[in-house]
């Protein structure tokens, strides 16, 4: 190992000179690249009075480093041995001694330290004595002697084990297409596993540059941040150094080694764009490749900064925890994320590829050029690449109206957001379990939601000049939310602040009630909503931005108002027909308007309103009857008006509904809700037929495969489903006589009615399947069976190695939404929780446990509260209290209705 030290100094100068240029043409705009001191001190903490040095003070926060050593470059050098699935590093950390000291506190965990010595300060040569704390994940260096300060280097000698539970230096498996099995490595270090691969300062603030060398087997190959400066072979191992990766967080780090094959590039500017695949799955990057190009060329555009990386590889890996990482120049995904076949791919498919390799390629700036100062502020990475992912893939194709979809998202952050065990978007985060529990709908999508409520409040060009500001301002740093109100601020002239602090900085939402009061006055009202009453009464009130369309005496006006008081009072014209609130639907709040005001808006007809108007609508009444504002009739009389429905999300959220329903009706009377399902579908399905019409758009193709799913599922329909298992056979004979975006909807069908040999027929297609798409939609079938010995065998499954790990908790979970296996789904889930725990992937497990708000009786949520009580599970921040919440809710609300739900439902039918 410590001869191979020397050889990398060779090539330091070298790669100074390289990132040189590449930072050269960044260098006008962005000062702090040149300074690097400014970053590492861009932080939320204090100087001097705190720099956590001493942690047996108490009052110290445990699980944050002390900053008196600060680390700015790391030339790291490791050797994977994925036969024996271990791997040997070797990191030489160039250090800035701020403070004399005699110890130095880093974070590792799972690794071993053979050896730490430090050079530098003082002169000499001083070998430390290594401890390792396994609880707080850290290691200790004590040196005889005191460091003076000054610039030193560290240098540490390591082992690990490549592991099998997707973070970390990971391993991740797969059969080629002669059935052998392959090993590759790979790495996933957010939020704080950077530290299972190499100790180091795994804190987002802790910005530095990285230099990294692979020393491989000479039959693959690796790929990590930079761009590679050079690759020999020398006695039998192929080695591969790196160029310097820009000053970045530890968390950004990646690489991977295996046997992989890689596209032609394609040049952004001057930034060379590659997907990577393991062998054989290179004819499914054309797609990925097309919107990963095009996203990055939009980026450049909006940001105004160049791609601050020195190439960009994309790469697909068979096993892999969550959707995708954007580690700088080397994004991570999920192969169904990344890779699809163009011909038999879905639009859902398609969708769901450009959403995130335009979100990964969104975070190089937002996320990686500018970081959050610490996890409580992860919205200004996520958020923001879930904005941006939105604005890239409409302005790609805008024929498939992403904003309209984003609906879907903003209601699932509705969802979550009218718990009482909610949370702030932005919130305290202390250990490493905190910080994963913030990946979440509230991080994501209400994130999202409240960012393009202020971008259409102050316009889009304002906003976009403000985001500028502060990419310029922060690069190569951290920042905090209210490093970007200030920039935001300074682009619009208006008190940003003032107006966002309450949706990041407050839990919840506000219902705004609307009444007239007479002829001419219109009022509105403002007040938390939630699906459970509160205990306590929440005086809580938001800024809201509310775009108002009045119709009256034949013509339409637009009003834009704040309401920032708790009830505001609008004039309005005579002869008012009908008015509509929240016009175009990007506000983050429900509407409830009193009935005769509802009534108006649906005798001028809904198809006057946007489809993210009615969406909203739909949306809106339902939750106000699920917390029991509206009666259930009332809801299920305006699902009336949608029959004539053809947009894709409206309909979302109505089968949405349809299936809670599903779940807490009881089981003799669920033949009455197939009822009520085939007479809204119906409709719909016998015009659209089963095969696309020539020259339809794809997003009515999508609305065809999921509405004749539904029918054929929940609606029972036999006539459908006899057509289903007639169509599965025309495409088995072949594929093209059936339109991709129905054979979802066929695969779910015939498990649903299916037996064991349609059981068998469906396990073995998902294990020789050609895509990953088609791969996950045979595996995710398993759980849609309805006899409990099939679904007893997918259970087995999941923990028996046949399944990845990162489908498995995924698989049970849909188990447990299967109203005909929930039961025996949470049996498994009990009896298996430790093995469960050992073998799922953190994130994964996490999921698994959402599964758990379909199991909606009153004896099912006892049991589950006990269990998870009885075991003193946590899952990290609220995540826990939130599913219970969500199962409290669903439980209500079946005590409340059962007993009505099956006359209304009656009630609803043609000709009652
Ligand atoms: N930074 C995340 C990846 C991540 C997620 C790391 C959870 C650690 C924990 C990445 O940018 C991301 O957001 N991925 C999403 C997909 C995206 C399109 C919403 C994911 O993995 O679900
Ligand atoms: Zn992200």
């Amino acid at each position: 190992m410590s001869e191979s030290v020397g050889r990398r100094y060779l090539f330091t100068t070298v790669a100074r000179r390289a990132r040189a240029l590449l930072v050269l043409p960044l260098a006008p705009l962005l000062l702090s690249a040149v300074h690097p001191a400014i970053a590492a001190t861009t932080t939320t903490r204090p100087k001097g009075k705190d720099m956590n040095i001493d942690d047996a003070s108490g009052n110290l926060d445990p699980y944050r480093l002390p900053r008196h050593v600060v680390p700015h470059r790391y030339d790291l050098r490791l050797e994977p041995d994925l036969r024996a699935a271990t791997f040997s590093g070797l990191a030489v950390i160039a250090v800035t001694v701020t403070h004399a000291t005699s110890t130095i506190i880093l974070n590792a965990v799972d690794l071993t330290i053979s050896s730490a010595t430090l050079e530098g300060t003082a002169g000499g040569r001083l070998d430390a004595t290594v401890e390792l704390d396994a609880a707080m994940q850290r290691c200790r260096l004590t040196f005889s002697r005191s460091l003076a300060v000054g610039e030193a280097q560290l240098t540490l000698v390591f082992q690990g084990t490549l592991n099998d539970h997707l973070r970390g230096f990971y391993r991740s498996t797969y059969k080629d297409q002669a059935g052998v099995s392959h090993t590759m490595a790979a790495t996933q270090f957010e939020a704080t596993d950077a530290r299972r691969a190499f100790p180091c300062w795994d804190e987002p603030d802790f910005k530095a540059v990285f230099a990294t060398t692979l020393v491989i087997d000479p039959s693959l190959t690796a790929v990590s941040n930079a761009s590679v400066l050079s690759d020999s072979v020398l006695s039998g191992k192929r080695i591969m150094r790196f160029a310097d990766s820009m000053k970045m967080s530890t968390y950004l780090v990646a690489f991977i080694v295996g046997q992989l094959e890689a596209t032609k590039a394609l040049y952004v500017g001057s930034t060379p764009l590659r997907l990577w695949t393991v062998p054989g799955k290179q004819p499914l990057t054309r797609f990925g490749h097309e919107i990963a190009a095009a996203s990055l060329t939009f980026f450049e555009e909006y940001y105004g900064i160049p791609y601050p990386g020195d190439k960009l590889d994309l790469l697909a890996i068979p096993d892999f925890a969550s959707g995708a990482m954007e580690n700088l120049g080397a994004i991570t995904f999920r192969e169904t994320a990344l890779l699809v076949d163009e011909h038999t791919g879905t639009h859902a498919e398609r969708e769901r590829v450009a959403d995130v390799v335009a979100h990964e390629n969104a975070h190089m700036w937002f996320g990686d050029l500018v970081t959050m100062s610490w996890w409580n502020g992860l919205w200004l990475n996520e958020a923001f690449a879930t904005f941006m992912e939105m604005l890239a893939v409409d302005a790609w194709k805008p024929e498939w109206k992403r904003w309209d979809a984003f609906g879907v998202s903003r209601a699932a952050a509705f969802s979550v957001d009218g718990l009482l065990s909610t949370r702030p978007i932005e919130y305290p985060v202390r250990a490493p379990k905190d910080a994963d529990a913030m990946f979440d709908v509230l991080t994501y999508e209400k994130g999202a939601s409240v960012l393009r409520m202020l971008e259409q409040h102050i316009g889009p060009a304002v906003f976009r000049e403000g985001v500028r500001h502060y990419l310029r301002a922060h690069a190569y740093g951290n920042a905090d939310t209210n490093d970007l109100w200030v920039a935001l601020g300074q682009a619009s002239k208006q008190a940003v602040p003032e107006l966002m602090n309450g949706w990041i900085f407050q839990s919840g939402y506000p219902l705004v009630t609307v009444r007239q009061d007479n002829e001419t006055e219109l009022v509105l009202s403002q007040q938390r909503f939630t699906y459970l009453a509160s205990p306590e009464s929440t005086e809580q009130s938001w800024q809201i931005p509310v775009p108002l369309r009045i119709t009256a005496g034949g013509t339409t006006e637009h009003r834009r108002l704040l309401l920032a008081d708790r009830e505001v009072r609008v004039s309005l014209p005579k002869g008012v027909q009908h008015l509509f609130v929240n016009e175009a639907g990007h506000g983050f709040y429900r509407v409830r308007y009193e009935s005769s005001l509802l009534q108006r808006i649906l005798e001028a007809g809904v198809d006057r309103l946007a489809p993210s108007e009615r969406f909203n609508l739909v949306s809106d009444v339902w939750a106000t009857t699920v917390s029991g504002l509206t009666p259930l009739s009332d809801y299920l009389r305006l699902t009336s008006h949608f029959t004539g429905e053809r947009d894709k999300n409206v309909w979302a959220v109505l089968l949405d509904a349809f299936s809670f329903l599903n779940r807490i009706i009881a089981a003799a009377d669920r033949p009455v809700l197939e009822a009520f399902v085939r007479a809204r579908l119906l409709p719909a399905v016998t015009e659209l037929t089963w095969q696309p019409k020539p020259g339809e758009d794809d997003l009515v193709r999508q609305l065809r495969g999921e509405l004749i799913g539904v029918l054929g599922k929940l609606g029972n329909d036999p006539a459908i489903q006899a057509q289903a298992a007639e169509q599965y056979r025309l495409y088995r004979a072949d594929p093209s006589r059936v339109d991709p975006n129905v054979v979802p909807a066929l695969v779910a069908i015939l498990a649903y009615t299916g037996d064991e040999v349609r059981y068998n027929e469906f396990f073995e297609r998902s294990r020789t399947a050609a895509t990953p798409q088609e791969e996950r939609r045979y595996l995710f079938a398993l759980a849609a069976f309805q006899a409990p010995a099939l679904l007893a065998r997918t259970l087995a499954r999941t923990v028996s190695g046949e399944m990845r790990t990162q489908d498995a908790p995924f698989v049970v979970s849909a188990v447990m939404g299967n109203v005909y296996g929930r039961e025996q789904a949470w049996e498994f889930v009990k009896t298996n929780w430790d093995l469960m725990d050992r073998l799922f992937p953190k994130q994964g497990l996490r999921r698994m446990c959402g599964g758990i708000v379909a199991l909606a009786t009153a004896e099912l949520e006892q049991d589950v509260r006990a269990f998870f009580l009885s075991r003193k599970i946590d899952l990290g921040g609220k995540t826990l209290d939130q599913y219970l919440e969500q199962l409290r809710i669903a439980v209500t609300f079946r005590e409340r209705e059962r007993d009505r739900l099956p006359i209304y439902l009656q009630s609803q039918q043609p000709g009652a």
